[in-house]
């Protein structure tokens, strides 16, 4: 039995095939290259030993996506593919909607046509909405900022109940927090196609020298330097969260976890520790706040340790030196 990754070129998706290959899984992937490139199947290759079967199929040809299936024996989906740029939501909705509901549509349609009823799925701390306290808890009250978590929202409950009507189904929603970090070979890593939207490859495109300077999007939140707190996680850990997270799907229905440290840092303190760690400066500009931006986002990460025995283990310093050694081995 295999393992569809879709996404699985991306920037997470790439990390987790590895973790899977690693542990004996195996892993085939799907992904457009919308926002990757065909040469990390042979990343994955050089880091395993092994190299995954790789469709370049869109999610929203449902056509290609039947053809996966009725090539292979796929008895579980973890579901990375997706757009994520939240700006771009505001400006393309339609095209976010379509994109990321359509796509996992699709996918679940040919599961069920193909008996095949696991399923992860990539959510996101954006379906907190602005949340009152932090740490925050997985039964909090869930609300969006923008179209790309509203995608995120949406699919969540198009899961759940899909879950409800078909007892057959188990699926486990990840909400991720904010992963950074490369895996240690520098081989793959967050290497966005364009201007990174993330803060992470943003700073070691300015340490490389590629972008000019960092903007640093308001100092006057309510935090220890008025600067946003994030829960920032090395891919490597949340990597390995998706194959803990397996164990949740013996069971049918919806198992919801937050993959996070449980620790927030400052936009400041990452910089710090970056410019520490790697010995570089980072030149930055403090502008104004981003619309939709909260002060606190951090996670209460206690149930996924309870339940799936998971818990970040990689310090922010690791997370700094292995983006920065990622980014500099890019030609
Ligand atoms: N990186 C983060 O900070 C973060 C945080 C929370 C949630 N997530 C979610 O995790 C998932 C993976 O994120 P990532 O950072 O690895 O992003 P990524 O862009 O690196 O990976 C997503 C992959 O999906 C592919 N894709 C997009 N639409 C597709 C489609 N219609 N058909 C086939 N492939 C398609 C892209 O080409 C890309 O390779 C996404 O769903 C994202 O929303 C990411």
């Amino acid at each position: 039995m295999s393992v569809l990754v879709t996404g699985g070129t991306g920037y997470i998706g790439s990390h987790t095939c590895v973790d899977f290959i690693e542990k004996g899984k195996e892993v085939i992937i799907l992904d457009n290259l919308s926002n990757s490139k065909e040469e990390v199947v042979g990343f994955i290759e050089q880091i395993t030993g092994i190299r995954p079967k790789f469709y370049n199929i869109d999610l929203l040809d449902r056509e290609g996506v039947k053809r996966v299936f009725d090539e292979n024996d796929i008895d579980t989906v973890i579901h990375f593919a997706g757009l994520k740029a939240v700006g771009e939501s505001v400006a393309k909705p339609i095209e976010y909607y379509h994109n990321n509901i359509t796509g996992t549509l699709n996918l679940i349609f040919e599961m069920r046509d193909h008996d095949c009823f696991k399923l992860v799925f990539s959510s996101s701390a954006t379906v907190y909405g602005k949340p009152e306290t932090v740490p925050i808890k997985e039964d909090f009250p869930l609300s969006t900022t923008n179209p790309y978590g509203t995608t995120k929202l949406y699919i969540e409950r198009i899961l759940t109940d899909l879950c409800v009507a078909d007892d057959r189904f188990s699926v486990v929603l990840l909400r991720y927090f904010n992963p950074i970090g490369a895996h240690d070979s520098a081989l793959i890593g967050d290497n966005p196609n364009g201007i990174p939207n993330n803060l992470m490859p943003y700073v070691t495109r300015v340490a490389k020298g590629t972008l000019p300077h960092l903007n640093v999007f308001g100092n006057d939140y309510d935090t220890c330097d008025g600067t946003g707190v994030r829960d920032f996680i090395h891919v490597l850990d949340l990597a390995a969260g998706h194959y803990a997270a397996l164990k949740a799907l013996e069971k049918s229905g919806v198992s919801i976890y937050n993959l996070g440290t449980g620790n927030g840092y400052s936009v400041l303190q990452l910089i710090d520790a970056f410019e520490r760690v790697n010995n570089i400066k980072i030149p930055y500009q403090i502008t104004d706040r981003r619309p939709g931006d909260i002060a606190e986002c951090y996670a209460d990460a206690s149930k996924a340790e309870r339940e799936l025995g998971w818990k970040a283990v990689h310090t922010l310093d690791e997370m700094c030196a292995s983006a920065w050694k990622f980014e500099s081995s890019i030609k």
